[in-house]
């Protein structure tokens, strides 16, 4: 049998419909893709139903008043330093996030102890708790301290719904 040249493949041959196909696909999804306007600009959070639990259900055995100390978190300025996930002005990052605190072990660091006596406390004056607290003071009494105490303490009993 004689050697033939071996014929050209079917496959590796590029129809020109299909190039020319391929291209005007590719310049339509360009087309497309600059016409499409800017998505939305999004939306803050607090914009929606309010995430606020109205009734909190107070840590067990705890003394204060949760509403009351969530009312004063607010209006003493705790939101401009720290963040605390349900109060959805509190997004400051100033001081460290302060959601949950009640289940750290600690307060401000490795060396004090937290505790509902300590964290009241530490809200009334924070350098009585910790000599170098770079936290000020607010003029807060040992009453509504407590009440933010038993607001902060009471919210691992309300976990936060998100939407
Ligand atoms: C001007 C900013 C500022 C304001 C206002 C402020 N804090 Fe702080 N807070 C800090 C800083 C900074 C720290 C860290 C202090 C340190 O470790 O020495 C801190 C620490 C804390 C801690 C300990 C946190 C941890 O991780 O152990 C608690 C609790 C706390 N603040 C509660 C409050 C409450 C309650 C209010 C409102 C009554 C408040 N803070 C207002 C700045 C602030």
């Amino acid at each position: 049998m004689d050697w033939q040249a071996p014929k050209p493949q079917k496959s590796v041959r590029r129809h020109p419909i299909i190039l020319l196909a391929a291209i005007t696909g590719l310049t339509t999804l360009a087309l497309v893709a600059c016409n499409t306007q800017p998505p939305p600009p999004p939306q803050p959070r607090t914009s929606g139903p309010s995430p606020l639990i109205s009734q909190l259900a107070p840590a067990p055995g705890i003394p204060g008043q949760p509403e009351n100390g969530r009312s004063l978190f607010v209006s003493k300025g705790c939101p401009a330093c720290h963040t605390l996930q349900g109060v959805p002005a509190a997004v400051g990052a100033i001081g460290p996030n302060l959601t949950n605190i009640s289940l750290r072990p600690t307060l401000a660091g490795e060396a004090i102890q937290n505790s509902p006596t300590n964290l009241t406390r530490w809200i009334v004056n924070p350098t009585t708790v910790k000599s170098d607290a770079t936290m000020p003071a607010l003029g807060l009494t040992e009453q509504e301290a407590q009440d933010v105490m038993a607001f902060l303490w009471s919210q691992p009993y309300n976990p936060v719904q998100f939407r």
